[in-house]
């Protein structure tokens, strides 16, 4: 039920298909790949071409987070090149149903993702028709950051209006997440759990996922 989403933010760049067999060896579910335009955050990561690239040396699940603007400009690229969920931030889009029916039309899960000031009000009319909601547990654009704790309340929150709907869908966190904070996270409600330094950082990558996933 608990799926690990090593962040290959924190992995070497240089190497990094070696850096996501690592994890998958390792028993992490999905490869968590941030994507920062410069201008929704303040970096610049990686585009469509490395995942492309990538996907030829692995069949992991990849979870494409777009920090970008204009996400709908990058759908059907990210897709092609295999990414398997894409999730766009609320904050960067106007048509949010529209981005995640084209999500789903070029063969992917969708994602809705939250920064840590916006509130849930802003998707309630979308949990129908996500397959994942990311809560930021961290305000995006940097790996490496403090875990934010107001973020338990909304995990909880965003939890129990998905039982209360019937509805499956996964609740994903990004930032801060390690053995600490990962049993805070899991016990709000969150099943899909982001870690970047936490993973890469550690000397032990087995040990390392093992603590996160409780
Ligand atoms: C932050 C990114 C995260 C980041 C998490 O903007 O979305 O995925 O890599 O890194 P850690 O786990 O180090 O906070
Ligand atoms: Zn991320």
């Amino acid at each position: 039920m608990i799926k690990i989403a090593p962040s290959i933010l924190s992995a070497d760049f240089a190497h990094l298909a070696d850096e996501v067999k690592k994890v998958t060896d390792a028993g992490a579910e999905y490869i968590h790949i941030d994507v920062m335009d410069g201008t929704f955050v303040p970096n610049i990561t990686l585009g469509s071409p490395v995942v492309k690239s990538l996907r030829k040396t692995s069949q992991a699940v990849f979870d494409v987070h777009l920090m970008t603007e204009h996400p709908e400009t990058q759908i059907e690229a990210f897709a092609e090149a295999g990414a398997d969920i894409i999730t766009f931030h609320a904050e960067a889009a106007k048509h949010h149903h529209r981005i995640i029916q084209q999500i789903k039309a070029a063969g992917c899960k969708a994602g809705i993702a939250l920064n840590p000031g916006t509130s849930l009000a802003m998707i309630e009319e979308l949990i129908a028709d996500v397959d994942m909601v990311l809560i930021m547990t961290v305000n995006p654009g940097f790996g490496g950051q403090k875990f934010i704790e107001s973020q338990l309340e909304k995990i909880h929150m965003l939890y129990h209006t998905i039982q209360d709907m019937g509805f499956t869908c996964d609740i994903e966190v990004d930032g801060g997440i390690n053995a600490e904070t990962s049993k805070l996270v899991r016990e709000a409600g969150a099943n899909v759990l982001v870690a970047g330094s936490a993973i890469y950082g550690a000397s032990d990558v087995s040990e390392a996922i093992k603590a996160i996933r409780g």
